[in-house]
Protein backbone atom coordinates (compact mmCIF):
# COMPACT_ATOMS: atom_id res chain seq x y z
CA UNK A 1 0.00 0.00 0.00
CA UNK A 2 1.46 3.25 -0.96
CA UNK A 3 2.30 5.28 2.17
CA UNK A 4 -0.48 8.27 0.68
CA UNK A 5 -3.12 6.02 0.50
CA UNK A 6 -2.20 4.29 4.29
CA UNK A 7 -2.02 7.38 5.42
CA UNK A 8 -5.44 8.10 3.61
CA UNK A 9 -7.00 4.56 5.27
CA UNK A 10 -6.39 5.53 8.50
CA UNK A 11 -7.67 9.13 8.65
CA UNK A 12 -9.53 10.10 5.70
CA UNK A 13 -12.78 8.53 6.32
CA UNK A 14 -12.96 9.07 10.36
CA UNK A 15 -13.22 11.82 12.36
CA UNK A 16 -10.46 13.05 14.01
CA UNK A 17 -11.23 16.41 14.57
CA UNK A 18 -8.48 18.26 14.91
CA UNK A 19 -9.04 21.55 13.31
CA UNK A 20 -6.68 23.04 10.44
CA UNK A 21 -6.55 20.27 9.11
CA UNK A 22 -9.18 18.18 6.66
CA UNK A 23 -9.38 15.42 8.83
CA UNK A 24 -13.06 15.24 9.57
CA UNK A 25 -13.91 13.48 6.22
CA UNK A 26 -13.51 15.99 3.13
CA UNK A 27 -12.87 14.00 0.11
CA UNK A 28 -10.29 14.59 -2.26
CA UNK A 29 -10.18 17.91 -4.28
CA UNK A 30 -10.94 17.80 -8.21
CA UNK A 31 -9.28 20.47 -10.42
CA UNK A 32 -11.00 23.59 -9.32
CA UNK A 33 -13.40 25.41 -12.22
CA UNK A 34 -13.19 29.02 -13.58
CA UNK A 35 -16.73 30.35 -12.50
CA UNK A 36 -16.00 33.09 -9.15
CA UNK A 37 -17.04 31.15 -5.95
CA UNK A 38 -19.20 32.70 -3.26
CA UNK A 39 -19.67 31.44 0.43
CA UNK A 40 -22.83 33.36 2.70
CA UNK A 41 -22.97 32.82 6.26
CA UNK A 42 -24.58 34.56 9.03
CA UNK A 43 -22.70 37.16 11.13
CA UNK A 44 -19.99 34.61 12.95
CA UNK A 45 -19.28 33.01 10.12
CA UNK A 46 -16.45 34.96 8.91
CA UNK A 47 -13.66 32.70 9.46
CA UNK A 48 -15.59 30.12 7.93
CA UNK A 49 -16.64 31.62 4.21
CA UNK A 50 -12.87 32.59 4.27
CA UNK A 51 -11.88 29.40 4.99
CA UNK A 52 -14.50 27.50 2.91
CA UNK A 53 -13.77 30.33 -0.47
CA UNK A 54 -10.33 29.29 0.08
CA UNK A 55 -11.22 25.35 -0.31
CA UNK A 56 -13.28 25.40 -2.82
CA UNK A 57 -10.52 27.80 -4.89
CA UNK A 58 -8.75 24.22 -4.81
CA UNK A 59 -10.95 22.51 -5.97
CA UNK A 60 -12.81 21.16 -2.89
CA UNK A 61 -16.21 20.19 -3.08
CA UNK A 62 -18.64 22.71 -1.88
CA UNK A 63 -20.53 21.08 1.13
CA UNK A 64 -16.78 19.71 2.40
CA UNK A 65 -15.63 23.37 2.11
CA UNK A 66 -18.84 24.96 4.58
CA UNK A 67 -18.67 21.63 6.79
CA UNK A 68 -14.38 22.95 7.15
CA UNK A 69 -15.63 26.69 7.53
CA UNK A 70 -18.43 25.83 10.20
CA UNK A 71 -16.39 23.66 12.38
CA UNK A 72 -13.82 26.53 13.03
CA UNK A 73 -16.95 28.03 14.31
CA UNK A 74 -18.16 24.70 16.03
CA UNK A 75 -14.62 24.49 18.29
CA UNK A 76 -14.58 28.04 19.37
CA UNK A 77 -15.60 28.30 23.10
CA UNK A 78 -16.49 32.05 22.49
CA UNK A 79 -19.10 31.18 20.06
CA UNK A 80 -22.27 30.50 22.86
CA UNK A 81 -24.22 29.20 19.95
CA UNK A 82 -22.82 26.67 18.19
CA UNK A 83 -20.72 23.32 19.43
CA UNK A 84 -18.27 23.94 22.33
CA UNK A 85 -19.31 26.21 24.64
CA UNK A 86 -22.58 26.21 23.21
CA UNK A 87 -24.84 27.46 25.70
CA UNK A 88 -26.85 24.37 27.05
CA UNK A 89 -30.72 22.99 27.97
CA UNK A 90 -32.00 23.87 31.27
CA UNK A 91 -30.62 20.83 32.77
CA UNK A 92 -27.20 22.23 31.81
CA UNK A 93 -26.29 19.63 29.17
CA UNK A 94 -25.48 21.25 25.45
CA UNK A 95 -27.38 19.42 22.64
CA UNK A 96 -26.31 20.24 19.52
CA UNK A 97 -28.47 20.10 16.15
CA UNK A 98 -26.80 19.89 12.55
CA UNK A 99 -27.64 19.08 9.11
CA UNK A 100 -25.96 19.32 5.45
CA UNK A 101 -26.99 19.18 1.73
CA UNK A 102 -24.88 18.65 -1.36
CA UNK A 103 -26.24 20.21 -4.63
CA UNK A 104 -24.45 17.48 -7.28
CA UNK A 105 -26.35 14.47 -5.57
CA UNK A 106 -29.36 16.24 -3.53
CA UNK A 107 -28.20 14.50 -0.36
CA UNK A 108 -28.73 15.57 2.77
CA UNK A 109 -28.43 14.52 6.28
CA UNK A 110 -28.79 15.28 10.04
CA UNK A 111 -28.63 14.92 13.84
CA UNK A 112 -30.69 16.18 16.21
CA UNK A 113 -29.80 16.66 20.30
CA UNK A 114 -26.45 15.19 19.92
CA UNK A 115 -24.61 14.98 22.72
CA UNK A 116 -20.38 15.48 23.48
CA UNK A 117 -19.36 15.74 19.93
CA UNK A 118 -17.91 18.90 18.41
CA UNK A 119 -18.90 18.60 14.96
CA UNK A 120 -21.71 17.84 14.75
CA UNK A 121 -22.42 18.90 10.62
CA UNK A 122 -19.16 16.57 10.02
CA UNK A 123 -21.69 13.46 11.52
CA UNK A 124 -24.56 15.01 9.55
CA UNK A 125 -22.34 14.31 6.17
CA UNK A 126 -22.02 10.62 7.18
CA UNK A 127 -25.42 10.15 7.47
CA UNK A 128 -25.86 11.57 4.43
CA UNK A 129 -23.25 9.50 3.03
CA UNK A 130 -22.83 6.17 5.24
CA UNK A 131 -26.50 5.36 5.71
CA UNK A 132 -29.78 5.23 3.83
CA UNK A 133 -31.40 7.51 5.93
CA UNK A 134 -31.56 11.80 6.72
CA UNK A 135 -32.08 12.06 10.33
CA UNK A 136 -30.47 10.68 13.18
CA UNK A 137 -31.46 11.83 17.01
CA UNK A 138 -30.12 11.65 20.25
CA UNK A 139 -28.25 8.51 21.75
CA UNK A 140 -29.02 6.96 18.21
CA UNK A 141 -26.91 9.51 16.97
CA UNK A 142 -23.92 9.98 19.33
CA UNK A 143 -23.51 6.17 19.19
CA UNK A 144 -23.69 6.91 15.20
CA UNK A 145 -20.92 9.29 15.75
CA UNK A 146 -18.73 7.03 18.29
CA UNK A 147 -19.05 4.15 15.43
CA UNK A 148 -17.21 6.71 12.73
CA UNK A 149 -14.60 7.54 15.54
CA UNK A 150 -15.97 10.90 16.26
CA UNK A 151 -13.60 11.86 20.09
CA UNK A 152 -16.24 12.43 22.72
CA UNK A 153 -15.77 15.87 24.46
CA UNK A 154 -17.44 18.18 27.47
CA UNK A 155 -18.78 21.00 25.25
CA UNK A 156 -20.08 22.69 28.29
CA UNK A 157 -17.26 25.36 29.08
CA UNK A 158 -16.43 27.11 32.60
CA UNK A 159 -17.91 30.15 31.35
CA UNK A 160 -21.31 28.90 29.46
CA UNK A 161 -21.73 26.42 33.31
CA UNK A 162 -21.23 29.70 35.29
CA UNK A 163 -23.96 31.71 32.54
CA UNK A 164 -25.86 28.30 33.13
CA UNK A 165 -26.04 28.27 36.86
CA UNK A 166 -26.75 31.46 37.04
CA UNK A 167 -29.92 31.57 35.21
CA UNK A 168 -31.06 28.55 37.03
CA UNK A 169 -30.38 30.80 40.36
CA UNK A 170 -31.95 34.22 39.53
CA UNK A 171 -34.73 32.64 37.22
CA UNK A 172 -37.21 32.39 40.29
CA UNK A 173 -37.30 33.64 43.56
CA UNK A 174 -39.94 31.21 44.81
CA UNK A 175 -37.85 27.87 43.67
CA UNK A 176 -34.90 26.19 46.01
CA UNK A 177 -31.77 27.79 43.75
CA UNK A 178 -30.25 30.92 45.59
CA UNK A 179 -27.52 32.76 43.85
CA UNK A 180 -24.66 34.13 45.99
CA UNK A 181 -24.82 37.33 47.79
CA UNK A 182 -21.52 38.59 46.08
CA UNK A 183 -21.72 37.33 43.08
CA UNK A 184 -19.35 39.80 41.47
CA UNK A 185 -20.40 38.95 37.80
CA UNK A 186 -24.27 39.34 38.13
CA UNK A 187 -24.00 42.12 36.42
CA UNK A 188 -22.60 40.89 33.47
CA UNK A 189 -24.31 37.28 33.91
CA UNK A 190 -27.74 39.17 34.00
CA UNK A 191 -27.15 41.03 30.22
CA UNK A 192 -26.21 37.80 29.40
CA UNK A 193 -29.61 35.88 30.10
CA UNK A 194 -31.40 38.90 28.83
CA UNK A 195 -30.04 38.25 25.75
CA UNK A 196 -31.31 34.75 25.17
CA UNK A 197 -29.26 32.92 22.86
CA UNK A 198 -30.36 31.86 19.65
CA UNK A 199 -27.45 32.11 17.40
CA UNK A 200 -26.34 29.00 14.87
CA UNK A 201 -24.43 29.11 12.06
CA UNK A 202 -25.37 28.43 8.75
CA UNK A 203 -22.72 28.08 5.26
CA UNK A 204 -23.75 28.36 1.99
CA UNK A 205 -21.41 27.79 -0.36
CA UNK A 206 -21.40 28.05 -4.35
CA UNK A 207 -18.01 26.67 -5.90
CA UNK A 208 -16.10 27.13 -9.37
CA UNK A 209 -18.16 24.63 -11.01
CA UNK A 210 -21.06 26.30 -9.95
CA UNK A 211 -21.91 23.11 -7.49
CA UNK A 212 -23.75 23.79 -4.31
CA UNK A 213 -23.47 22.84 -0.68
CA UNK A 214 -24.53 23.80 2.60
CA UNK A 215 -24.66 23.19 6.64
CA UNK A 216 -26.61 25.08 9.28
CA UNK A 217 -24.92 23.68 13.17
CA UNK A 218 -26.39 25.15 16.15
CA UNK A 219 -26.38 24.89 20.09
CA UNK A 220 -29.73 25.92 19.49
CA UNK A 221 -31.79 28.10 22.28
CA UNK A 222 -30.21 29.10 25.22
CA UNK A 223 -32.00 26.50 28.54
CA UNK A 224 -34.33 24.82 25.74
CA UNK A 225 -36.36 21.97 27.10
CA UNK A 226 -34.27 19.01 27.04
CA UNK A 227 -35.11 17.51 23.48
CA UNK A 228 -36.25 20.48 22.05
CA UNK A 229 -35.16 20.19 18.65
CA UNK A 230 -35.14 23.84 16.32
CA UNK A 231 -35.04 23.89 12.78
CA UNK A 232 -31.36 23.83 12.14
CA UNK A 233 -31.24 19.88 11.26
CA UNK A 234 -34.98 19.99 9.46
CA UNK A 235 -33.85 19.90 5.65
CA UNK A 236 -36.54 22.80 4.10
CA UNK A 237 -36.50 24.48 7.83
CA UNK A 238 -32.87 25.17 8.68
CA UNK A 239 -31.36 25.40 5.29
CA UNK A 240 -32.27 24.00 1.69
CA UNK A 241 -30.42 23.92 -2.04
CA UNK A 242 -31.00 22.95 -5.31
CA UNK A 243 -28.26 22.87 -7.58
CA UNK A 244 -30.00 23.94 -10.23
CA UNK A 245 -31.64 27.02 -8.15
CA UNK A 246 -29.56 28.28 -5.25
CA UNK A 247 -29.07 27.68 -1.48
CA UNK A 248 -30.33 29.12 1.56
CA UNK A 249 -30.19 29.37 5.23
CA UNK A 250 -31.00 30.27 8.21
CA UNK A 251 -30.88 31.83 11.93
CA UNK A 252 -32.80 32.52 14.66
CA UNK A 253 -36.12 31.17 16.57
CA UNK A 254 -36.05 27.97 14.54
CA UNK A 255 -40.21 27.16 15.16
CA UNK A 256 -40.60 29.48 13.38
CA UNK A 257 -38.81 27.87 10.00
CA UNK A 258 -40.30 24.86 11.33
CA UNK A 259 -44.07 26.50 10.55
CA UNK A 260 -43.07 27.38 7.57
CA UNK A 261 -40.34 25.48 6.22
CA UNK A 262 -39.01 28.33 5.36
CA UNK A 263 -35.68 27.45 3.25
CA UNK A 264 -37.33 25.88 1.45
CA UNK A 265 -39.74 28.34 0.68
CA UNK A 266 -36.41 31.28 -0.23
CA UNK A 267 -35.09 28.16 -2.53
CA UNK A 268 -38.28 27.60 -4.54
CA UNK A 269 -38.71 31.91 -4.76
CA UNK A 270 -35.61 31.75 -6.71
CA UNK A 271 -36.49 28.91 -8.78
CA UNK A 272 -39.68 31.36 -9.86
CA UNK A 273 -37.16 33.96 -10.83
CA UNK A 274 -36.92 36.16 -7.97
CA UNK A 275 -33.56 37.63 -7.20
CA UNK A 276 -31.89 36.24 -3.93
CA UNK A 277 -32.77 39.76 -1.65
CA UNK A 278 -36.68 39.53 -3.01
CA UNK A 279 -36.81 35.54 -2.03
CA UNK A 280 -35.46 35.97 1.18
CA UNK A 281 -38.04 38.86 1.63
CA UNK A 282 -41.08 36.86 0.33
CA UNK A 283 -40.30 34.54 3.23
CA UNK A 284 -39.84 36.98 6.22
CA UNK A 285 -43.23 38.12 5.42
CA UNK A 286 -44.57 34.86 5.04
CA UNK A 287 -43.03 34.00 8.59
CA UNK A 288 -44.27 37.89 9.78
CA UNK A 289 -47.47 37.06 7.95
CA UNK A 290 -48.43 33.28 9.79
CA UNK A 291 -46.68 33.34 12.67
CA UNK A 292 -48.90 36.30 14.22
CA UNK A 293 -52.20 34.05 13.84
CA UNK A 294 -50.51 32.39 17.56
CA UNK A 295 -51.16 35.09 20.51
CA UNK A 296 -47.96 33.35 21.90
CA UNK A 297 -45.85 34.35 18.89
CA UNK A 298 -47.66 37.76 18.38
CA UNK A 299 -46.43 41.18 20.22
CA UNK A 300 -49.28 43.90 21.41
CA UNK A 301 -48.41 45.62 18.26
CA UNK A 302 -49.13 42.58 16.02
CA UNK A 303 -45.90 42.16 15.20
CA UNK A 304 -43.74 38.97 15.77
CA UNK A 305 -42.14 38.18 19.54
CA UNK A 306 -38.90 36.75 17.54
CA UNK A 307 -36.59 37.19 15.08
CA UNK A 308 -35.19 34.98 12.11
CA UNK A 309 -32.36 35.87 9.73
CA UNK A 310 -31.81 34.36 5.87
CA UNK A 311 -28.79 33.93 3.61
CA UNK A 312 -28.88 33.03 0.25
CA UNK A 313 -26.90 32.81 -2.88
CA UNK A 314 -28.11 31.99 -6.48
CA UNK A 315 -26.50 29.82 -8.96
CA UNK A 316 -25.57 32.31 -10.94
CA UNK A 317 -23.50 33.60 -7.61
CA UNK A 318 -26.35 36.38 -6.70
CA UNK A 319 -26.41 36.56 -2.70
CA UNK A 320 -28.44 38.35 0.12
CA UNK A 321 -29.40 38.27 3.61
CA UNK A 322 -32.69 39.09 5.18
CA UNK A 323 -34.07 39.74 8.75
CA UNK A 324 -37.40 40.56 10.27
CA UNK A 325 -35.87 42.72 12.74
CA UNK A 326 -32.89 45.10 11.96
CA UNK A 327 -29.51 44.11 13.52
CA UNK A 328 -28.76 40.79 11.75
CA UNK A 329 -25.57 40.76 9.70
CA UNK A 330 -24.14 38.26 7.49
CA UNK A 331 -20.80 37.46 6.59
CA UNK A 332 -19.77 36.84 2.52
CA UNK A 333 -17.17 36.10 0.74
CA UNK A 334 -17.65 36.97 -2.99
CA UNK A 335 -14.57 35.10 -4.79
CA UNK A 336 -12.34 37.99 -4.09
CA UNK A 337 -12.73 39.44 -0.48
CA UNK A 338 -14.73 38.31 2.57
CA UNK A 339 -16.43 40.78 5.13
CA UNK A 340 -19.48 41.01 7.22
CA UNK A 341 -22.71 43.53 6.34
CA UNK A 342 -25.35 44.07 7.76
CA UNK A 343 -28.96 42.19 6.41
CA UNK A 344 -31.86 44.19 5.02
CA UNK A 345 -34.53 43.75 7.48
CA UNK A 346 -38.42 43.44 6.81
CA UNK A 347 -39.48 45.88 9.68
CA UNK A 348 -37.56 49.41 11.19
CA UNK A 349 -38.03 48.13 14.51
N1 LIG B 1 -32.31 28.35 14.68
C1 LIG B 1 -31.76 27.59 15.71
C2 LIG B 1 -32.75 27.05 16.63
O1 LIG B 1 -33.86 27.56 16.74
O2 LIG B 1 -32.45 26.09 17.30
Amino acid sequence: MRKSMNRRFFMGGTAAASLGTLAIGATDPRPAGDRRPVAVSSGNGLRAVEKAVELVKKGFDPLDAAIEGVAIVEADPKDDSVGYGGLPNEDGVVELDAAVMHGPTHGGGSVASIRNIMHPAAVARLVMKRTRHCLIVGEGALRFARAHGFPEVDLLTEESRKVWLHWKETRDPNDDWVPPPDDEVAAYLDGYIKRRVTGTIHCSVLDTHGDLGCTTTTSGLSWKIPGRVGDSPILGAGLYLDNTVGSAGSTGIGEANLLNLSSYLVVENMRRGLAPKDAVMEALKRIAETSVRDPKRRRPDGKTTFNVSFYAVSKDGKFAGGCIYPGGKMAVHDGDSARVVQLDPLYDK
